[in-house]
C-alpha cells in the first residue's frame, strides 16, 4: 500500500490546528506505530496567492497520487468577493469533485465532559450517537447551468440529481447502518421538490433489497427541528448534500463545541479528513483554535484509510483524558481560564505518548 499522506493546511485557522495534528503524527512515525509519509501543498485562497488557482495542478497531482489527504480548512476575508472560480471554497468543492469523495461521513458524538457545555439540557444529548451520511458531489453545489444574468440582476442554480447519485451514496448509508442500529433517516424536501422526489424513490428502492435496515423519510425543515428535541431518534441521516452542510452544522452544537468534530469524504480509493468547522479568519493566527476536530479527523484517516481503528480509538481515548482534567480552549470554556491551541497540542501529545502501544 502506498504510504504517502498529503496535508492541506489551507487557511485561516487551517495551519494552526494542522501543526498541532502533526505534532502528535510525528510521535506516531517516530515510534514506529505506524508507517506513513507526508507532504504538503496549497489549497484555497494561499493556494490563489502562491500559484493563481485555490486548486491548483500540483495540488492535484499529489493528491491524486497519496493515499489519504488531511485537510485543515479553507476560506480567507480577502479573497471573498473573488469570482466564483477563483474563491477558496472553490478549491475544496474542486478537489472533492476530481477525486469523487462521493461520501461524506459526519459523525455526532459526545465526550462525557463536556455535557454540561451544550447548549441543551444534558438528559437530552448524553446519549448522543449519530452519523450524518451526507452526499458530497451533487445537488445545487454543482448542477448547471448556474450565474448571473446579463444584467446582474437575478442569479440561479440548479438543484440536480441523477439516480445513479442517490443509489450509490444509500447502498453507503445502508452498509453503515448495518453495522451500527439499522436505522436510516432520509432527509429532504420531496413535498416540494423533484430532486427530492426522486431522492426518496431511489433510497426506497435500495432499501428495499434491505429489509433488515429501516428506513423512514423525513423532511428537512422537521428533521433540523428534531435534531434539537428529540436528538437520540437518529442513528444514520441520509441526505444531499445541501441539506448535509446545514444539518450537520446544527448537530455539532449538540455536543458542545463545532470545534470537536471530524469528518471524512470518501470515494472507492480515496479519503479526505477535515475537521467540520471552517476557517474561522476571526481568530486566525491567535492561538484559540481548537485543535480537536483536526486531531480527530486525524484519527478518521487512520480508521478509515490504514485500517487502524485502534489508533483513531486510542486517539479518541486521549482527547477524553485531556478533557477530563478540565483542560478545555477557549470555544468550550466559560471563564478566562482556558488552554491555547498549542497548549492543547501539547497536552494530547503527553497523553498520547502515555496510552499509545508501541
Ligand atoms: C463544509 C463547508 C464547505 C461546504 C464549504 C467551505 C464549501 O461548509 O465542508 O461543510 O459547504 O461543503
Ligand atoms: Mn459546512
Amino acid at each position: 500500500m502506498n504510504n504517502k499522506i498529503l496535508l492541506l493546511p489551507g487557511d485561516g485557522v487551517g495551519p494552526e490546528i494542522m501543526s498541532e495534528a502533526v505534532k502528535l503524527l510525528d510521535y506516531l512515525i517516530d515510534s514506529k506505530v505506524i508507517d506513513i509519509r507526508y507532504e504538503f501543498s496549497d489549497i484555497g485562497g494561499i493556494a490563489i496567492d502562491n500559484h493563481g488557482n485555490p486548486f491548483p495542478d500540483v495540488t492535484f497531482e499529489k493528491a491524486k497520487s497519496s493515499h489519504a489527504i488531511l485537510l485543515g480548512a479553507v476560506g480567507t476575508k480577502k479573497h471573498e468577493k473573488n469570482a466564483n472560480k477563483m474563491k477558496p471554497e472553490s478549491g475544496l468543492l474542486a478537489l472533492r469533485k476530481t477525486l469523487d469523495l462521493y461520501i461524506n461521513l459526519r459523525p455526532i458524538f459526545i465526550f462525557k465532559s463536556l455535557i454540561d457545555k451544550s447548549s441543551l439540557k444534558p438528559d437530552i444529548i448524553k446519549d448522543i450517537d449519530l452519523v450524518i451520511v451526507r452526499e458530497l458531489v451533487s445537488d445545487i453545489y454543482f448542477g448547471e447551468p448556474r450565474g448571473f444574468s446579463e444584467d446582474n440582476k437575478s442569479a440561479f442554480n440548479t438543484m440536480r440529481y441523477t439516480e445513479s447519485e442517490i443509489m450509490r451514496i444509500t447502498e453507503y448509508a445502508i452498509k453503515l447502518s448495518n453495522k451500527r442500529k439499522g436505522r436510516i433517516t432520509s432527509v429532504d424536501k420531496a413535498n416540494v421538490l423533484e430532486t427530492s422526489q426522486l431522492w426518496r424513490k431511489c433510497v426506497d428502492d435500495v432499501a428495499s433489497k434491505h429489509p433488515r435496515v429501516s428506513v423512514n423519510h423525513m423532511y428537512i425543515d422537521n428533521a433540523a427541528m428534531q435534531l434539537i428535541h428529540s436528538p437520540n431518534q437518529f442513528d444514520v441521516i441520509l441526505t444531499g448534500n445541501l441539506f448535509g452542510d446545514i444539518l450537520s452544522d446544527e448537530a455539532s452544537m449538540l455536543t458542545g463545541s463545532i470545534g470537536m468534530l471530524p469528518s471524512a469524504s470518501l470515494s472507492d480509493n480515496h479519503g479526505v479528513y477535515e475537521p467540520i468547522h471552517g476557517s474561522a479568519p476571526d481568530i486566525a493566527g491567535k492561538n484559540l483554535v481548537n485543535p480537536i476536530a483536526m486531531v480527530l479527523s486525524m484519527g478518521m484517516m487512520f480508521e478509515y484509510s490504514f485500517d487502524r481503528k485502534d489508533l483513531a480509538d486510542t486517539l479518541k481515548s486521549v482527547v477524553s483524558n485531556v478533557l477530563n482534567l478540565g483542560k478545555f480552549t477557549r470555544d468550550l470554556s466559560r471563564s478566562e481560564d482556558y488552554v491555547t491551541t498549542s497548549e492543547m497540542g501539547d497536552l494530547l501529545l503527553d497523553e498520547l505518548v502515555k496510552n499509545v502501544k508501541k
